[in-house]
């Protein structure tokens, strides 16, 4: 059931020193490439990095939340057009989140690094260096990088009273839902 997959799935940050069968990245692939998308504009492009050598400059890409991108065995950038969609960031981010949860399925970790609108240094933008590095071209823009890996940590799984319905109201904002 997709919602006990969203109850067990946390941010794993540490990896096994294992790689993921290529079978696996291709179902992550899948769940990325059939995800919606705004008038099924599909704006996405996605990356797949497995060279240590990458995964240990990528993560350099922001000046905190990425250093653990070091050790992971897999990660995919996740790039979009945005000529192809005015909303390319929500098409991005839902095929991101596809990613994560079909992740979690197939018993591995992820965690999202976020790249737009964060910071290598203070010259240089985290989606530039990423272009950079990744021979991007300029009018694609990078939403985020997705680490994977087979666990190296355990995290609690959620459960329900982890869920703030506080944040939900019934009818009318502010009104209590019940
Ligand atoms: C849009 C977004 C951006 C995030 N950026 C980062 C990041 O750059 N580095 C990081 O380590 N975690 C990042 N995270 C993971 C969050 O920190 C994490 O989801 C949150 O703390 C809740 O923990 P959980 O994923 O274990 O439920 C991001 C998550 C989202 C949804």
């Amino acid at each position: 059931m997709v919602l006990e997959i969203l109850k067990e799935r946390r941010s794993i940050r540490k990896y096994q020193d294992k790689p993921v069968e290529k079978e696996k990245i291709d179902k992550l692939l899948q769940a990325a490439l059939l995800s919606p998308s705004s008038v099924d504009s599909q704006p996405w492009r996605f990356i797949v990095i497995e060279e240590k050598e990458e995964l240990q400059e990528l993560a350099r890409s922001k000046t905190g939340g990425s250093s653990f991108l070091a050790d992971a065995a897999l990660a995919i950038v996740v790039c979009a057009d945005p000529d192809a969609s005015d909303v390319w960031v929500e098409d991005a981010s839902i095929a991101a989140f596809s990613i994560q949860l079909t992740a979690q399925s197939l018993g591995l970790g992820s965690c999202w690094i976020q790249i737009r609108n964060r910071r290598h240094d203070e010259e240089t933008k985290s989606e530039d260096f990423v272009r950079d590095y990744l021979n991007i071209p300029d009018y694609i823009r990078v939403d985020s990088i997705i680490s994977l890996g087979y666990p190296g940590e355990e995290k609690d799984f959620y459960t329900k009273d982890d869920a703030d319905f506080a944040k939900v109201y019934q009818g009318k904002y502010g009104e209590k839902f019940n």
